[in-house]
């Protein structure tokens, strides 16, 4: 039974937080107070005192002036510089990347707070089985990635991982359970991203039951404010970690530690070793990527959906996109940088995305189901804080090496898709290795190839090993 001091204290709590929300036109957050249970009260005055209702203020502010959901004019967007994919002195920059892992400054770094819908899996997305024959989760492929460099270059190589309130504890225990892929659980480290609420078009803060508001992750973006809130960069700081490898969840081709390019973002005199990106060629003009663009002599990502036509179709002299430098999401990052802009208060700005959210009724108290966007959801992207650098470099890869990201359940960038890509990408690797893969009448190559990157982590590696079968046949599914 609840005790009289305690429930004149949820009383007197519900009357602070009432003014509170009152002040800033929210109080019909607690509309349903009187049906709640004791602990669908904690919960609710909970979830109410940590709400950034500053911040949410004033993104409601900025929609009733005209600029918010105008589009970037794009007249004064220049495509950005991109230094190519074989950098003169290549080996002078990779050998730079080699000694900061071996020095233990270099830590890996994963986004993996989101929630997946277009892929539609249960559970955290890492967990999702995505490799071609051994059905391996996306965790354990970086893992292994994680693992091998750690191998190859001698260096302590730690991993911290973004997880979200919905998916914290099911990702901790994915990784228990599979004994932290032998990384050692001291050099893993798991930490939750922040929350936002979703809103009605009108400003309203959404409840997703009578006794809880409708929250999102905060986007990748609100990796900064989690990085320092968690502790995680006073750690990397008290360990020497100075650079960070940063990707995302759902690319299983990505090279987890890639000593060409944390060279090049150190040294590389386009870089003020901020923060540096990868881009590969956009396919056409219509691919939903975001592309690197230079705007006040600064470098920055536009979202696809934001790039005025005129421009996401212009063609250079040689038919190639003028704007065609995709963003894949992957990035070196310095520590200090991530400080600095974690102690600014302003954090980066929120984006905008119009979505179906089942949310209470405030009349009925029943939860609806939209059938049309009914919400606003609000999101920080990782990729803001590229102009706030002084220079930031943009290097070009391959789409085919290190790019085929598993975000839909079928069609386009899907698991079919991925796998395929990262097989092609193992018979490339064999065959620049002396190994014969036979091919049909065709010549297209049927065999499918499951390549650890524990058993190499570049085909030049590959090439290193005494222990490659002398042919593939056509038909063959092999695991190396
Ligand atoms: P996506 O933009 O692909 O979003 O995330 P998503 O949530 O994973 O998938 P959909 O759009 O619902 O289908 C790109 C990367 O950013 C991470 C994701 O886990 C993924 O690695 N992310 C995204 C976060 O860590 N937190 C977020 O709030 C959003």
């Amino acid at each position: 039974m609840t005790s009289p001091s305690a429930a004149s204290s949820i009383e007197s709590r519900y009357r602070a937080t009432h003014d509170r929300l009152a002040r800033v036109g929210q109080a019909h957050l607690l509309t349903f107070w009187d049906r709640l249970d004791e602990r669908e009260r904690e919960g609710l005055l909970a979830q109410c005192d940590a709400l950034p209702l500053e911040t949410i203020q004033r993104e409601i502010a900025s929609w009733t002036t005209e600029a918010t959901f105008e589009k970037p004019s794009g007249s004064a967007l220049e495509p950005a510089r991109v230094v190519g994919s074989s950098p003169p002195d290549a080996n002078r920059y990779r050998s730079i990347g080699e000694q900061m892992i071996r020095d233990g400054r270099v830590a890996c770094f994963t986004v993996a707070g989101g929630q997946g819908t277009r892929l539609g899996w249960e559970g955290p997305k890492g967990t999702f089985g995505a490799t071609p024959l051994l059905n391996k989760s996306l965790f354990e492929v970086f893992a292994e990635s994680i693992l091998a460099a750690r191998r190859r270059w001698r260096g302590e190589i730690r991993w911290y991982l973004m997880t979200s309130p919905q998916n914290h504890h099911a990702t901790q225990e994915f990784f228990r359970q599979h004994r932290w892929f032998q990384l050692g659980e001291e050099t893993v480290r798991f930490f939750e991203q922040g929350t936002l609420p979703s809103l009605s078009h009108d400003g309203k803060i959404l409840l997703s039951s009578q006794g809880s508001i409708a929250l999102n992750p905060d986007g990748h973006g609100g990796a900064v404010r989690a990085l320092a809130a968690s502790g995680s960069l006073a750690e990397m700081k008290r360990l020497g970690i100075d650079t960070i490898s940063y990707f995302q969840v759902d690319n299983p081709l990505v090279s987890a530690v890639d000593p060409l390019f944390l060279g090049l973002h150190l040294e590389h005199p386009e870089s003020s070793a901020e923060v540096s990106s990868k881009a590969v060629a956009k396919r056409d003009a219509g691919e939903r990527v975001g592309v690197f663009c230079r705007r006040d002599q600064r470098t920055m990502v536009v979202e696809y959906s934001d790039l005025p036509a005129e421009l996401a179709t212009a063609q250079n002299a040689d038919g190639s996109l003028v704007h065609g430098a995709g963003s894949i999401a992957i990035h070196a990052i310095s520590r200090a940088f991530l400080e600095r802009v974690a102690s600014d208060g302003s954090g980066l700005p929120l984006h905008k995305a119009f979505k179906k959210v089942p949310c209470v009724d405030l009349a009925s108290g029943l939860i609806v189901q939209p059938t049309q966007p009914n919400a606003v959801k609000m999101e920080a992207f990782i990729f803001d804080a590229l102009p706030i650098a002084e220079r930031s470099l943009v290097f070009e890869t391959r789409r085919e090496e290190e790019f085929a990201p598993i975000k839909n359940a079928d069609g386009e960038d899907s698991a079919a898709t991925s796998r395929s890509a990262q097989s092609q990408r193992a018979v490339r690797w064999l065959e620049a290795s002396g190994v014969v893969v036979q091919r049909d009448a065709r010549g297209l190559c049927a065999a499918i190839i499951e390549l650890s990157p524990l058993t190499a982590l570049d085909a030049s590696e590959l090439r290193g090993r005494g222990d490659l079968p002398k042919s593939i046949a056509v038909d063959a599914r092999i695991a190396l």
